[in-house]
């Protein structure tokens, strides 16, 4: 039996009189990576938004690991591990990377004041195991010649490293990539290919991934989920996709409608 770890039934969200997504149902099986795929503007991100609690929706229901989460605030969703990066990385481009990924864990001792003066070895002892902790993602990052680079100077490719590394901060279950591979070049996409099977297989995560590339889709993902005008259009494997006319159609029609202007 192939259990789902997420649900979505029925979604929907309308900015004024568009649909950016029209009541759209998938399920994400547990332990798989499962690709979505479609034209831009078909309501990828936005479906993105909604589940990780960026964005509330307009109808429809979210349930996680068998719990309804609709419209639950993001920091919740983060402590029942699920979590999302962003198609423009988010890093604290000031603060190195390890100290990024130092900061991740939510409920620090140490962000209390009060807490900071009348408990400073347990305020320490949080942080010496944050630290440890970051310098094992950075590890399994191939990261350790950056760690204390500001992540302001990292190039784009590693700024999506380091994305991936703060779902590794916490206990993740579910992440959503949103286009984590782009703008990356070939041979550190291969490093973050390979680093989300090594969480797939060895921490069990989870993956949902929008992505254009369809050679980085074909390699890491099954089932692939193909979106066009904010629901479903239509769900398989990559080969099948690939040769499927609904899915040809809508990537066509796309064309057609960004090459005339
Ligand atoms: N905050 C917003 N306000 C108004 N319209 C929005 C907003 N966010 C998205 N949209 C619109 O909703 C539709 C879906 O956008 P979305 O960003 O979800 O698409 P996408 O599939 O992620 O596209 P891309 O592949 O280009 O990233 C688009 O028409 C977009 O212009
Ligand atoms: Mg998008």
């Amino acid at each position: 039996m192939s259990e789902s770890i997420l649900k979505v039934e029925n979604l929907s969200k309308y900015f004024g009189g568009l649909a950016a997504v029209s009541n759209c149902s998938l399920k994400i099986k547990k332990g798989s990576i499962t690709g979505i795929i479609g034209p831009n503007g078909s309501g990828k991100t936005t479906l993105f938004n909604l589940i990780a609690g960026n964005l509330k929706s307009s109808q429809g229901s979210v349930i996680f690991d068998n719990e309804n989460i609709t419209d639950m605030p993001s920091y919740e969703l983060f402590s029942k591990g699920l979590l999302r990066t962003f198609q423009i990385a988010h890093e604290f481009s000031n603060l190195s990377v390890l100290e990024n990924l130092m900061m991740v864990p939510p409920d620090q001792s140490g962000e209390n004041l009060l807490n900071a003066l009348l408990k400073p070895g347990r305020v320490k002892q949080e942080e010496e195991v944050n630290r440890s902790k970051a310098y094992e993602v950075i590890e399994f990052l191939n990261l350790n010649h950056l760690s204390n680079e500001r992540a302001g100077n990292l190039s784009g490719g590693q700024k999506k490293l380091l994305e991936l590394g703060r779902t590794m901060m916490v206990d993740a279950k579910l992440v959503l990539l949103d286009e984590v591979g782009a703008g990356v070049n070939r041979s550190l996409l291969k490093d973050l290919g390979a680093a989300i099977i090594k969480l797939n297989k060895e921490k069990n995560y989870t993956f949902c991934m929008i992505e254009h590339d369809m050679d980085f889709i074909s390699r890491m993902c099954d089932p692939v989920i193909v979106m066009a005008e904010g629901s479903v259009l239509f769900e398989g494997k990559s080969e099948e996709v690939k040769k499927n006319d609904k899915v040809i159609e809508s990537y066509l029609g796309n064309s057609k409608i960004s090459n005339g202007n």
